[in-house]
Parts: C-alpha cells; structure tokens; sequence
C-alpha cells in the first residue's frame, strides 16, 4: 500500500492508541520535528491514517507518553497534511459540565473556548510557510483564518448521521472548553466555564483544530465525556478517565468506523479552502 495520498486521518486521544488491524507504520518529518508513528492501512474499505497524539515523536512504540501540553500539535497536523489528508476526525477524553452529559457519553461539540495559556497556535508566524505544501503561489504572509465554526459543519453532520446510523447515541451539539492542563480544573474555574457557555472541558482540542483549519483540512472531535468537571463529583482521577473510556472505546471505534464508511467520495467543503 502507498504511504501518500490517504484522504481521511484519525487522530486518536487519551484511551485510543490504535484502530487499524493490518497497518503500515511510518514516521513522518516535518520542519516542526518529527511525527510520532503513524498507522495506514484500510478501515470501512477506504485507506485511514491514525496517530495517537500522546505517542512520542519519532519513536515506533505507541503509549501514552507525551501530556496535552507538551504535544508538538504542529508536527502532527503537518505530518498528517504531508501525507495527502484533508479529513480528521479526532477523539477527546473531557469533563461534563452539564448534567444532562454524563460519564460513558458521547458529544460532537459544535464550539470552542480557548482557554491555554502557552501553546504554539498557528503556523503562519515565521520563515516556513505551509502554502508550498499546499501549492497555494500568494505570498502573503499575514493569515487570519475564519473560526466561525471551529468544528467542520460538513464532517459533523457526516458523524450525527453515522450515529443514527449505527444506533449510538450522541449529543449532537456542545461547546468544548480547552485548558491548559496537566492539572484538572478547580471548581472555581468550572463554575467560570459553564457560565460563559461551556458544556465539556478537556485539554486537547486547541490548537489542533486551529492548526488542521490553517491547513485546509476538516476536522471535527468525538469526545468522550469521562467525568463529571471539578466540583459536581467528589474528586477526579486519571483512573477514571482511562476506566470509562475503556468502556466507551466499542461504541467510538463503531462510529469511527460508520462515519468512514460513510463520507463520500466526492467529498468536498469549504474548510479545505479556508486559506488560499
Ligand atoms: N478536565 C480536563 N480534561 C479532562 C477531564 C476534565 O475533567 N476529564 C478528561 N479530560
């Protein structure tokens, strides 16, 4: 199987280190650093990329090594651009801040809330600019993306039929918090994020929905809520998080794997011409 031209990728979070059955693993550099392994091979009948986002850079083994502040987000968009990828669905493990979301649930946030404090968030700020990669000849070197909808309207709408398709339930709206991390939140901070219109709260989805948008790729998230946020439960543990999960992991791969299956061939949408 050919390494390049692979459409759709899925960047896999905390609790999701492997999809494919039968894949071939590659490293891919970048001038950000190197990917860590990336997985190709057939899911549905249409060749997928998976990489774990928590693997470390340019090793082959795949745990969950890297914390979601220190992951190099740019080297692994770039790497996953590289390779030919216009589609990313990715995964999250998050906090619920809503009731009515609770542990072993699925959502397809639809907003976002930026709330890091020190990460890399675009790759328009110095002397490499991925236009090359993606043949675009305007020099221009001041780029503002629209974020009017962080999250693909087009790959969504995919991922909400796919569910109903597949007979899983999942809350089809919701806005995702992202924090710094590695530390959870204070009770206080969630009382802060729920008033302003939070519903989840993880610590991933920024900047690599910005950086997949900056490369004309779409890119929606499945999340995985796998508790309940700072001050509606009694405390939360990192157990907890890869225990629901675990539990969860069946029914993200089923979607993963309908939603696949089921974007078309024709594909198109207006994310893969946000920049030009
Ligand atoms: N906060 C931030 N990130 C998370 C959480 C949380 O409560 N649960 C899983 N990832």
């Amino acid at each position: 199987m050919k390494m390049s031209g692979v459409k759709i990728a899925i960047i896999g979070g905390s609790g999701m280190y492997q999809l494919i059955e039968e894949a071939k693993s590659l490293i891919v550099d970048t001038p950000y650093g190197k990917s860590p392994r990336i997985d190709i091979g057939e899911v549905s009948g249409k060749k997928v990329a998976f990489l774990a986002r928590h693997a470390r850079p340019g090793s082959y083994e795949v745990r969950h090594e890297v914390p979601p502040h220190m992951i190099n987000y740019r080297a692994n968009v770039y790497a996953l651009k590289k390779l030919g990828v216009g589609i990313i669905i990715a995964t999250n493990a998050c906090g619920s801040m809503r009731e009515e979301f609770g542990p072993g649930d699925i959502v397809i946030p639809d907003q976002l809330i930026d709330m890091t404090k020190r990460r890399t968030y675009t790759f328009y700020d110095g002397d490499v600019s991925p236009k090359k990669l993606m043949g675009i000849a305007k020099d221009e070197p001041v780029v503002h993306i629209d974020f009017t909808n962080p999250y693909c309207p087009t790959l969504r709408k995919i991922l909400l039929r796919a569910a109903k398709m597949a007979n899983i339930h999942v809350h089809g709206k919701g806005c995702y918090v992202c924090t710094e991390g590695p530390r959870f939140e204070t009770p206080a901070e969630i009382r802060f994020f729920s008033l302003v219109g939070g519903d989840l709260v993880g610590m991933t989805s920024s900047p690599e929905a910005i950086l997949a948008r900056e490369l004309n790729m779409c890119y929606a998230t499945v999340c995985v809520v796998t508790n309940y946020a700072a001050g509606m439960q009694m405390r939360i543990s990192q157990e907890e998080v890869r225990a629901v999960f675990e539990k969860a992991r069946g029914k993200v791969c089923d979607l993963l794997k309908k939603t696949i299956e089921m974007i078309p061939k024709d594909y198109s949408c207006a994310c893969q011409r946000a920049v030009s």
